[in-house]
């Protein structure tokens, strides 16, 4: 007997919740409330003892179905879960009981989450920019293989943080769709990584690099579902709660992302005979870029976005001028820093036409591809200022857009919709549009490809852009003056020394 929805609606109830007793369940049951008691987390299996850890794999029972929040087991399953858990410790993966597997709460279920709590027990060993690029920078065989086996034990770790992390929403959360699927893509991925033997071999390596390829792909549906499944569940948490989920949410799947795309940019330069030219021309690591130079990528973002702007309104959007220290050059991934000041052009770019353009000149549905990109503009520019200093370089995106609405600035960075919009800003509602997105990465070259709508507005545009600059220890902040314009400073640390910031 499945159960309905619970009526739950304490938010310190999670779908791990671990403090109840038997006696709590059974007097919980009239509520509809159910626990998944201590005592299944206490019970021992001795064939837990011969799991090999995180280094090694294949020799716990494998199974590609996550454990399922209790909303789906009986009372009566449960109870026999706990007591068949407690009269055979010793044997329960090997005696499981075939309707409990099928209803997702086998004890193997129970096991399961013993083997993540193991990967969550463990650290995640974070590295520096600089770290990637001097072990990218004298690459021999015997390092790449090295660094192939510190992304395959790594990557279960921060996917197993994240997992326990949806185990510890507040129940409800976990009965969203969405994020049940994301709770189940990350499940899967989980144990995918954490089987795949050790690399030994470059063929071990390249079937490893084609998994993980599989995996990203894979992954592309879950900041859509995310956004639109925790925007869902906004008024069953508090705002800085949502907030502090997805932001760790984003921040980890950025680094699992960086650390899968090196070791794939690795081994594909490994394999190109024209790898060693390719380094001395264009300074790139794997994908960090040694010497990335401001003024290039404001200018390459700027014609981007230029362009899209004149494609949607049609008519010559406002010019971007370039002040201060142009020439700055410094190592870093370079698409990090094209997806931000993409976004923050797009803002501006939107707010000065929407502001200063008349109306009558703005023709939304036209398409200019035709005409050449003008500089003359008579719209306000958008200055860009460029500050190197000794640790850290500034970008402030400057613009006279009109600035952002009190309404709208005090939930730039949320993710939670429980704030009510007044009516004429109701179709600015966050992430609604990602129903007509259902994958991101999260790159500039996805909405240059159109796979995205670049003017669409999803609401996650800022959010990311602040998730890509904290990565690398940096910073964004947004300050506006409703009326008049906004300006946006980002902060990239230039010394490549600071450690991946996951939090
Ligand atoms: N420079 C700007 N000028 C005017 N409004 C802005 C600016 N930057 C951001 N905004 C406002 O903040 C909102 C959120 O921005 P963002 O996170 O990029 O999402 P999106 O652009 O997809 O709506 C925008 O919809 C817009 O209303
Ligand atoms: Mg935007």
């Amino acid at each position: 007997m499945a159960t309905a929805l619970p009526k739950v609606n304490q938010n310190n109830m999670c779908w791990r919740a671990n403090r109840c007793s038997l006696k709590n369940i059974v007097a919980k049951k009239n509520s509809g409330v159910y626990f998944l008691p201590q005592q299944i987390r206490n019970v021992t299996y001795t064939n837990t003892n011969s799991h090999p850890g995180p280094l090694t794999a294949n020799s716990s029972p494998s199974t590609t179905t996550p454990p399922r929040p209790l909303s789906t087991v009986s009372i009566k399953n449960l109870i026999e879960s706990i007591q068949f858990a407690s009269v055979q410790p010793n044997n329960a993966s090997s005696t499981i009981n075939k309707t409990e597997q099928r209803r997702g709460h086998s004890p193997q279920h129970f096991y399961q989450n013993r083997i993540l709590d193991r990967y969550v027990s463990q650290p995640v060993h974070t590295i520096t920019l600089r770290q990637l690029v001097f072990f990218g920078r004298n690459l021999t065989e015997e390092r790449l293989i090295q660094s192939g086996n510190y992304v395959r034990s790594e990557l279960p770790i921060r996917l197993a943080h994240r997992i326990h992390d949806i185990q510890n929403l507040p129940f409800i959360v976990g009965t969203n769709p969405r994020i049940a699927m994301v709770y189940d893509l990350y499940w899967s991925a989980f144990e995918k990584l954490r089987q795949f033997p050790p690399i030994k071999t470059m063929e071990d390596n390249d079937a490893f690099c084609t998994a993980v390829k599989g995996l990203l792909k894979e992954h592309l549906v879950v900041i859509p579902q995310l956004a639109m499944g925790i925007n869902e569940c906004s008024g069953h948490i508090p705002e800085e709660q949502i907030n502090r989920f997805m932001y760790k949410m984003l921040r980890s799947r950025l680094s699992r992302r960086v650390l899968a795309e090196q070791q794939i940019a690795l081994t594909e330069n490994w394999h190109d005979p024209g790898y060693c030219e390719e380094i001395m021309s264009g300074g790139y690591i794997g994908v960090v870029s040694t010497r990335c130079n401001a003024r290039d990528i404001v200018e390459k973002v700027a014609k981007m976005t230029r362009k899209l702007s004149q494609n949607k309104y049609g008519i010559v959007p406002p010019e971007v001028l370039l002040d201060g220290e142009q020439d700055t050059t410094f190592a870093y991934i370079p698409e990090h820093i094209e997806y931000i000041l993409y976004e923050l052009l797009k803002n501006s770019m939107c707010g000065v036409i929407e502001k200063h353009a008349p109306a009558s000149s703005i023709s939304r549905s036209t398409r200019t591809d035709n005409i050449s990109l003008s500089n003359s503009s008579s719209l306000p520019p958008i200055i860009v200022t460029i500050c190197s200093g000794p640790t850290d370089i500034h970008i402030r995106v400057s613009d006279q857009g009109g600035g952002i609405p009190d309404e709208i600035y005090s939930h730039i960075w949320s993710f939670s919709s429980s704030h009510k919009l007044s009516d004429d800003k109701k179709s600015e509602n966050k992430f609604l549009n990602f129903e007509k997105v259902p994958k991101m990465a999260g790159t500039v070259e996805e909405q240059e490809d159109a796979m995205i709508p670049p003017l669409l507005h999803l609401g996650i545009g800022l959010p990311l852009s602040k998730v890509y600059t904290e990565y690398w220890g940096g910073a964004l902040k947004i300050l506006t003056m409703d009326g008049y314009g906004t300006d946006a400073y980002v902060k990239i640390t230039r010394l490549g020394n600071r450690e991946e910031n996951l939090l």
